[in-house]
């Protein structure tokens, strides 16, 4: 039997996913998401995680150097990598959204027009701000988006928004919701096709789970 390849994503579906995934049976001794070990290998099961970085996952599915791999709908939006999308999880939820520092709010979204937005999601932002017909500058961040306003590196962000909490402690506010969503199984092509059996019967049993669930 070949070996299935799993990528899972450092931080927020670390845990859900490892746990998901061990309720229908694929597991592996010390898959933690602090593990200094990459590579985890369960040969008994003939199952292989790799832990990757979040924006990096969909680029190891892509390639096949794993077979399936876990990640936010957002990210798939954003890297529009060639993989198979599927089954929709329904965890991790959380929306991409347009959010300003509490006095700096207009009111209509034109108003914003011709400013800065950082963001670490350049290329939803950019079509975002092309469907509204509105100019802005994009700046390219990896991580800590709420601080670009606070320094007066922009004066917009676009980012994730999950329980609301960082946009707080950071006076920011919403003011415009881009899109949900969720995390998402996704697979290589050409692994889906030859190992359709194992990864078919996952993506069955996933979906057992899922919709046991979210009835
Ligand atoms: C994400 C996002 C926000 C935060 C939102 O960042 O970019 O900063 O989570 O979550 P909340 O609404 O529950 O507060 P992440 O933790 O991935 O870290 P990063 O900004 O360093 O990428």
């Amino acid at each position: 039997m070949d070996y299935i390849t799993i990528a899972l994503p450092k931080g927020k579906l670390f845990d859900k996913s490892v746990d998901l995934l061990a309720r229908v049976g694929y597991s592996a001794d010390n898959v933690t998401e602090d593990s200094r070990k990459l590579v985890i290998t369960n040969e008994e099961s003939k199952v292989r995680f790799i832990i990757t970085k979040t924006v990096d996952l969909p680029t190891y599915v892509e390639y096949g150097a794993a077979d399936i791999g876990i990640i936010g709908k957002d990210v798939l939006l954003e890297e529009q990598k060639n993989v198979y999308e599927l089954l929709d999880l329904k965890y991790g939820r959380c929306r991409l959204m347009l959010a300003v520092p509490e006095h700096m709010q207009k009111p209509n979204l034109s108003d914003y027009a011709h400013l800065r937005v950082a963001t670490k999601y350049p290329n939803c932002a950019k079509s975002y701000f092309l469907g509204l017909g509105i100019q802005t500058e994009i700046i390219k961040l990896n991580g800590s988006i709420e601080l670009a306003p606070m320094v007066g590196l922009s004066e917009l962000i676009v980012d994730i928004v999950e329980t609301g909490r960082t946009l707080k402690e950071n006076k920011l506010v919403e003011v415009a919701s881009i899109y949900t969503a969720t995390a998402r199984l996704i697979a290589n092509r050409v692994s889906f096709k030859l190992k359709f059996d194992r990864l078919n019967k996952l993506v069955t049993d996933l979906r057992a789970i899922v919709e046991e669930e979210n009835v």
